[in-house]
């Protein structure tokens, strides 16, 4: 007997070629909703690291299938308004509505703020932040519309409440997340849409392992101590679908009443 009951909703989800947001989908279609799956798929400049493919997000989509579930995959970059005006309008034109959204997507890198390009600041401002923002614009017209309400989960971070050592571009942006996430939440509750972010820690996903890959194990543990965060609970690694229980949760009418929040999905690491 799954926990929650989706049947019959559409979830939207971003960035779900692969890690967080390919669990958050599949999670999603486990519990009964049919899911629009998107993705840039290709590689921005100042990546350190490779993002999902084109074959990645068919991956997801076949997953959804295979629960079942219909998907509808959609090539899209959140940074860009058209693109993401285009790709809500194919959601509803072939599902009819969107229920809920899940602005998963996302990217990270290191750099010193002081030796950062303008180009770097600006793709992990636009990727991280403007695009929670895009998203939820255009879904919540949509449910405004549609006059049903609907849920909004997005990622911040740990580091959307504290700093980052040698992620400052990245931390200004999850502390926008969660400010953002705010401020929709009291705009958006008279139609009867609820707003929350998510905060992980590290998470196993192609992300980090893409980071360790460009700048060593080391590099990591160096952000840890120069921030004091370290988990509490050290049981081995806080893995993608951690997260989606949350994005369940607070996707679900068991949190009905829950609006505004960024819940920590982060091993006791923001408790100390
Ligand atoms: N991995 C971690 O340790 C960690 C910790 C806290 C928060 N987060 C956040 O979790 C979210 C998911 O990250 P993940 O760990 O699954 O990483 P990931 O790199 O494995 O997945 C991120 C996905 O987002 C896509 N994406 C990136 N930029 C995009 C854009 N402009 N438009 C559309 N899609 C885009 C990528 O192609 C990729 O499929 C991100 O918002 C990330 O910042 C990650």
């Amino acid at each position: 007997m799954p926990a929650y009951d989706f049947s019959g909703q559409v979830a939207f989800v971003t960035g779900a070629g692969r890690g967080q947001g390919r669990s958050h989908a599949v999670a999603y279609a486990e519990h009964g909703a049919d899911v629009v799956v998107t993705d840039i798929c290709e590689n921005m400049e100042t990546s350190d690291y490779d993002l999902a493919t084109t074959e990645d997000l068919q991956t997801t989509a076949d997953m959804i299938q295979e629960e079942g579930q219909e998907a509808l995959a959609l090539e899209m970059d959140v940074r860009d308004e058209a693109q993401v005006e285009a790709a809500v309008e194919e959601a509803v034109e072939h599902f009819g509505k969107i229920d809920i959204l899940a602005n998963n997507a996302g990217i990270w890198n290191l750099e010193y703020l002081h030796e950062m390009s303008e180009q770097k600041w600006d793709e992990m401002i636009d990727a991280d932040l403007k695009g929670v923002w895009l998203c939820s614009k255009h879904v919540a017209r949509h449910m405004i519309e549609r006059g049903e309400g609907g849920k909004i989960v997005s990622t911040a971070s740990t580091a959307g409440h504290g700093a980052s050592y040698r992620g400052g571009h990245y931390t200004a942006a999850k502390h926008g997340v969660v400010g953002l996430t705010r401020s929709l939440a009291i705009e958006l509750g008279e139609h009867g849409i609820t707003v929350n972010c998510v905060s992980p820690t590290g998470i196993a996903s192609p992300m980090t392992e893409g980071i360790i890959e460009a700048n060593g194990q080391e590099a990591i543990e160096e952000l840890s101590e120069y921030t004091g965060s370290w988990n509490v609970i050290d049981e081995g690694p806080v893995e993608p679908r951690d997260v989606s229980e949350a994005y369940l949760w607070l996707s679900s009418d068991a949190a009905r009443y829950v609006t505004g929040i960024s819940l920590p999905v982060d091993a006791g690491l923001m408790a100390k």
